[in-house]
């Protein structure tokens, strides 16, 4: 696929010899460090602790993670438990679950000998086709976004939450390919990026936009019901999770709030997701695994000059990491096949 215009800083990931260089999303966005997997147990600590993050970007890096434990050992047992251990590193991002049934299905009838090497050829192989669909998807995103733009006959207004950027892919991302295919066809859209408490990714957004140049104004997650109600949103893209078959969407926690608050409002909500996030055999999103991270993430922000207490150690506290959307209050679904209605799904399902 060719890529020429990319607004991409720097790679997620990227082969290094026998591993693999990540940027460090826990530095961002006061630092750009990067960090060397050279193992299985590396591979599943960087998803784990959130040093890369995003469905795809998860699946990605756990595919690496079995080209990794292969080179260091490819016998049977090494092989199933590398799957094991990485299909246990975060439990919502289907896409996880995804790359690890390609790498099993590419591994398993193979000599030991065969496996370190075909590893490493079905790992980049996913991190490409991450790639082009998020291409695919910018494509598509920007014919919805360039006919919204002239029928109100000027730059739209684009809300977005937690990071669905190049950073939480291989290369584009999925909500912000459009936006950044829209900037490159001199669009000049603004987006409004909601902070995404606890974890905050909607700085990782910001960051990403200011680097390409694109207008984007940032948001308390608790002030895009006002900025909707008053007529300053024209579309709301996110990414997803994970998607049930009838249309469910299950992303970050806050994605809810925004669809309720966008059908309130009368303003389109979009989903953008690739088809390795569609989970077919998930029939409902209450179905979706919810992933429960620690209570400390709620008590205690993170932030330029290292953690900060805002909650006393013993205040009781939940701490859902994602929150699933009713594909009633879903406009379409964005995959690199075309824009989906949600109830459209089933047409999208691989034929094997
Ligand atoms: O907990 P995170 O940061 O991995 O959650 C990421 C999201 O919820 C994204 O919106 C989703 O994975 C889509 S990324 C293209």
């Amino acid at each position: 696929m060719s890529t020429p215009l990319l607004p991409q800083a720097a790679a997620t990931l990227a082969r290094a010899g026998d591993a693999v260089r990540v940027l460090d999303q826990t530095a961002l966005p006061h630092a750009e460090h990067y960090a060397t997997l050279a193992t299985l147990d590396d591979a599943a600590a960087a998803i784990r602790s959130m040093r890369v993050r995003g469905a795809p970007l998860i699946g990605a890096t756990a595919a690496a993670g079995v080209a990794l434990a292969m080179q260091a050992d490819a016998g049977d047992a090494a092989l199933a438990h590398a799957l094991d251990v990485l299909a246990r590193t975060r439990p919502t991002a289907v896409n996880l679950h995804w790359a690890l049934a390609r790498m099993r299905k590419r591994l398993t009838g193979l000599a030991a000998a065969e496996r370190s090497t075909a590893a490493w050829d079905e790992t980049l192989s996913i991190w490409a086709a991450d790639a082009a669909c998020n291409h695919a998807i910018g494509g598509h995103g920007l014919a919805l976004l360039t006919a919204m733009a002239e029928r109100h006959g000027r730059p739209l207004n684009i809300m977005t939450h937690c990071n669905a950027g190049w950073l939480a892919t291989v290369a584009w991302g999925t909500a912000l390919a459009p936006v950044y295919m829209a900037q490159l066809q001199g669009l000049r859209p603004h987006v409004w990026v909601s902070e995404t408490r606890p974890r905050n990714q909607g700085l990782l957004t910001a960051w990403e936009l200011r680097r390409a140049g694109v207008a984007h104004t940032l948001l308390a997650d608790n002030a895009c019901g006002q900025i909707m109600a008053q007529g300053q949103v024209d579309v709301v893209i996110v990414g997803a999770d994970r998607i049930a078959a009838n249309g469910d969407v299950a992303n970050k926690v806050g994605t809810l709030l925004k669809a309720l608050a966008a059908q309130a409002c009368g303003v389109p909500f979009y989903v953008a997701a690739p088809r390795s996030t569609i989970d077919f055999a998930c029939p409902r999103g209450a179905d979706i695994p919810i992933e429960k991270r620690d209570a400390e993430e709620v008590r205690v922000v993170q932030g330029m000059q290292g953690a900060c207490r805002i909650a006393p150690q013993d205040t009781a506290c939940a701490n859902p990491a994602f929150d699933v959307t009713p594909a009633a209050l879903i406009a379409g679904i964005i995959t690199e096949q075309g824009v989906l209605p949600p109830a459209q799904l089933a047409g999208a399902r691989p034929q094997s």
